[in-house]
């Protein structure tokens, strides 16, 4: 027997950066998805085949994660073992990982990985509801990244879009879609050291970090009304206000400006999405002007379209 599941990547449509500092952030799922296929085994082992690499966990040598050298796996073995652990198991695991989305440029590969493996781990013995397969996922990240928020894993269960801040997660309710062009800077990019980057200038800058968060708060209000109203003029409009933003608290490089400039030579607005530094633009565009786009960011990048995933956790 075989349990299959699939679960969205994601973007930051507006506010990153701010939300560190109590603005909310809106996030949306991208109609690119993690598949993970879990089948039991005779072995007493976990095992984890990936693009991205394999690993193995021999249950009868050692239960403890220590050993494993490679810490993004982490996760997916944890996962394996407190299920079969909880329902006391005698047979092995082994998950098998397809992705459609490119790794490490804050597309949310890993937690889709993570609520994917979960729902398909957990599949092998019942189904459980999407609430548990989301904390089930988060304490699973959350034994290599102690502080994750929960936010790419919540956008990745439920799909759609939410607005998130350190308040907490509010789902929003608009269903219209929108299509996005995604393009990869292909520089790499250390989302905590680029916290770590607006946090000197905040500190350096306080009277103007402060407005700065007033004007963003602002500005993630106007796009969640713009978003109800499918107003694509104005959401292109704030997206270009939200690259300034982040052009000025140095979280841009000549490539993402390059990226930006060209996408908003066509699209309704184009920005960095997540921490910069690297990573990803996005742009907004319709039937209208997507062809343009996507020739003109082809010739400097690899990118693709994408839509807002509205269905999350499929298992
Ligand atoms: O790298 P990403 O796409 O996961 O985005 C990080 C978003 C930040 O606001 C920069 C950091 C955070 O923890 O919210």
């Amino acid at each position: 027997m075989k349990s299959v599941a699939s679960a969205p990547g994601k973007v930051i449509l507006f506010g990153e950066h701010f939300v560190v500092y109590g603005v909310k952030a809106i996030l949306c799922a991208i109609d690119k998805r993690i598949t993970a296929t879990s089948q039991f085994i005779d072995e007493r082992k976990i095992r984890v085949r990936s693009e991205i690499g394999n690993v193995e966990l021999d249950l009868d040598i050692s239960t403890n994660l220590d050993s494993i050298p490679s810490k993004i796996m982490k996760p997916f073995l944890h996962i394996a073992k407190e299920t079969l652990k909880d329902h006391d198991e005698k047979r092995g695991i082994e998950i098998y990982l397809e992705s459609e989305i490119p790794a490490g440029i804050g597309l949310g590969s890993s937690s889709a990985a993570c609520v994917a493996t979960t729902a398909s781990v957990t599949g092998l013995f019942e189904k459980k509801s999407k609430e548990e397969i989301l904390k089930k996922s988060i304490e699973s990240e959350r034994i290599i990244f102690e502080d994750v928020s929960g936010a790419d894993s919540s956008i990745s269960t439920y799909g759609g879009m939410i607005a998130y801040s350190k308040d907490g997660i509010e789902r929003i309710e608009s269903r219209n879609n929108l299509s996005l062009i995604i393009a990869n800077s292909k520089q790499i990019h250390s989302t905590r050291e680029l916290v770590l980057k607006v946090r000197e200038f905040k500190n350096n800058n306080e009277r103007l970090f402060a407005q700065m968060c007033e004007q963003e708060s602002k500005l993630v209000e106007n796009a969640l009304s713009s978003i109800k109203e499918t107003n694509l003029k104005n959401l292109g409009l704030l997206m270009r206000q939200n690259q300034q933003m982040l052009e000025k608290i140095n979280v841009s490089t000549d490539k993402l400006d390059q990226l930006v400039k060209e996408a908003s030579k066509t699209s309704y607005g184009a920005k960095i999405t997540g921490a910069g530094g690297g990573g990803c633009i996005i742009s907004l565009v319709d039937e209208s002007n997507v062809s343009d786009t996507l020739d003109n960011l082809k010739k400097i990048s690899d990118c693709f379209v994408s839509k807002i995933d509205f269905k999350g956790l499929s298992y």
